[in-house]
């Protein structure tokens, strides 16, 4: 017996291997991480993180220095000139508030502004001026920073102005990036300028300098908010996209407010999950497919009817995106009757465990048709973060598309989202992402976007989880792929190389990534009624931050198909 008990004690393994967790009463004090991590898409912003935190600073700290960094490192994903959804958890107060940094529509926008004299959709949602709603991302960092930070914006920004004045070397995914949208942003004088080297691609190693950008950061370090939305730097934005034939007034910026909004939260199985709320429809989705998921015993299944039944929760949950949600402070949106257990119940009645339901049973007026998606979807960013005191924060930033709508504001270094596509500018009409909506999700002058960005926090009672990514609609498909692979006891490394597919009601078919669907697999869902799609290669950009509270270890995780970073590190 006493033998026994020395071994225990041992080592950690052998201490976990001789308790039951409930025995478990550990010497080590595990309220409060071991480690803090920060996971990103990009070393630079990573790195401005850890430096973050190692000054003293808290999670929400690191955020901003992240969220500035990426806008400086990754400008064919996020940026001052774009927006998002930055999830907080406060430890103290066992808390969690989402930051709605979204972009607004600007006042003078229209329902049909996007539409021609042929009734057919112009081009202007994703391409110049036009295309750009109301930043969201600058009023964002200043709030968490004066809010929730330990430490001034100059400190938090610094990294950021220093990359921006001093440069940073052009990879190989930025050049793959810029090639995309080649075109466009030689489309644009004042894009070419900083993002081209003379008129082509960069070299890679070429240093990439961003002088305006740097006194734009500057003067947000130096007045908060107010240093991008009024003054200076609002009087170069709002009269270069006139210029251009945009419809931005200084009114727009001097409105634009972040709101603090409750998450959407949920159970499935063990799993505490928190995640986006509207105007983000992630964390809705996700929800009412996990709580048709909580029905049955995916484990026991065997692979074809595991992913049958994930996809026929998948349709159901982004049918009822593209019908019923949009921005909630326009629009009345049921998000409770969505996430009720009646609801899951009553999308379970028609699905069928053997054969595929076409999604023409559920196509209404509104709704008609979808074009597929082809996109490598690493064109928005996302970070995890956990600080020593066990603060949380997982946040996806975008422009929109690769380099957003492509314009960049004279004099301001501010490269514009095209977020005004996420709206349904016709009902029928496919955005970039292949989704189609409902005048919920129709432009009105102040609405929000409807967004698929789903930062989230998971909690199984021992293990807690930050995850989110890139990928445009397939981004809620992606985080529940590793929601259910965290519920089986996936590490942060797994979670952010799970295979992924992926089904969004329209187009009616099932997208996986090269070789995740084997051709036995293939056939028989294919003998079930499904259409299949492979993209031949694969999607997202996912980091993840675990912290196992039972032995007290933190672990993170960035997604092998970008170059971002993950580092732990202990003050
Ligand atoms: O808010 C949204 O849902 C989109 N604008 C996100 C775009 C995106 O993730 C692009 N990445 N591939």
């Amino acid at each position: 017996m006493l033998r026994l008990s020395l071994l225990c004690l041992v080592t950690l393994s052998l201490l976990l291997a001789c308790s039951t967790p409930s025995e478990y009463s550990p010497s080590i004090d595990n309220s409060r991480p071991a480690s803090y991590a920060v996971a990103s898409a990009h070393p630079l912003a990573t790195q401005a993180g850890i430096e973050i935190l190692q000054q003293g600073g808290n999670a929400f700290d690191a955020a901003v220095a992240v969220t500035a960094v990426l806008a400086v490192v990754e400008p064919y994903a996020s940026g001052l000139g774009g927006g998002g959804f930055w999830l907080l958890h406060f430890v103290d107060e066992n808390k969690n508030v989402m930051i709605d940094g979204r972009e607004v529509a600007p006042l003078a926008a229209t329902r049909d502004m996007y539409i021609d004299e042929n009734g057919k959709p112009t081009k202007q949602s994703v391409n110049g001026s036009l295309a750009a709603g109301i930043p969201g991302t600058p009023a964002a960092m200043a709030h968490i920073a004066e809010k929730y930070g330990r430490l001034p914006l100059h400190t938090t920004l610094s990294a950021a102005i220093n990359l921006a004045r001093n440069g940073f070397a052009v990879s190989e995914f930025y050049n793959s990036r810029a090639s995309a949208v080649f075109e466009r942003l030689k489309t644009f004088p004042h894009t070419a300028e900083i993002f081209l080297q003379q008129g082509k691609l960069p070299q890679v190693g070429y240093i990439l300098q961003q002088l305006d950008l740097a006194r734009v950061l500057e003067n947000i370090s130096e007045n908060g908010a107010n240093g991008f939305y009024r003054g200076e730097v609002a009087n170069k934005l709002v009269a270069s996209v006139q210029q251009a034939g945009g419809i931005w007034q200084q009114q727009d910026l001097s409105d634009y407010k972040i709101v603090e909004r409750l998450p959407v939260t949920g159970t499935y199985k063990n799993i505490e999950i928190v995640s986006a709320a509207l105007p983000s429809s992630g964390g809705i989705v996700l929800m009412q497919i996990l709580n048709m998921l909580s029905n049955f015993d995916l484990q026991v299944m065997n692979e074809v009817q595991r992913k049958h039944l994930i996809v026929e929760a998948m349709r159901r949950a982004y049918h009822d995106r593209a019908q019923y949600l949009g921005d909630v402070d326009f629009v009345d949106v049921p998000v409770d009757e969505l996430l009720s257990i009646e609801h899951a119940e009553k999308h379970l009645a028609d699905l069928s465990l053997q054969y595929a339901t076409p999604s023409q049973n559920y196509i209404q007026q509104n709704i008609v048709n979808s074009l597929p998606l082809d996109e490598a979807a690493q064109n928005t960013t996302h970070f995890s973060i956990l600080d020593q005191q066990g603060n949380q924060v997982s946040a996806t930033l975008s422009i929109n598309y690769y380099f957003g709508s492509g314009f960049v504001a004279q004099g301001t270094g501010v490269l514009l989202n095209n977020e005004m596509d996420d709206f349904a500018i016709q009902p029928g009409h496919a955005n970039l992402w292949g989704l189609v909506g409902s005048v919920a999700n129709a432009i009105e002058p102040g609405k929000r976007m409807l967004s698929s960005m789903s930062p989230t926090f998971l909690n199984d009672g021992q293990r807690i989880a930050i995850l989110g990514t890139p990928g445009g609609s397939r981004i809620i498909s992606m985080v529940l792929l590793s929601a259910l692979a965290f519920a089986e006891g996936a590490s942060a490394s797994e979670m952010v190389q799970e295979p992924r597919f992926h089904h969004q009601f329209l187009p009616d078919e099932i997208q996986f990534e090269a070789d995740v669907l084997t051709t036995q697999t293939q056939s028989s869902l294919e003998s079930m009624g499904h259409s299949l799609k492979d993209l031949g290669r694969s999607y997202g950009n996912m980091h993840t931050v675990i912290w196992d509270q039972q032995i007290n270890k933190v672990t993170a995780a960035s997604d092998p198909r970008g170059i971002g970073q993950a580092s732990v590190g202990t003050n």
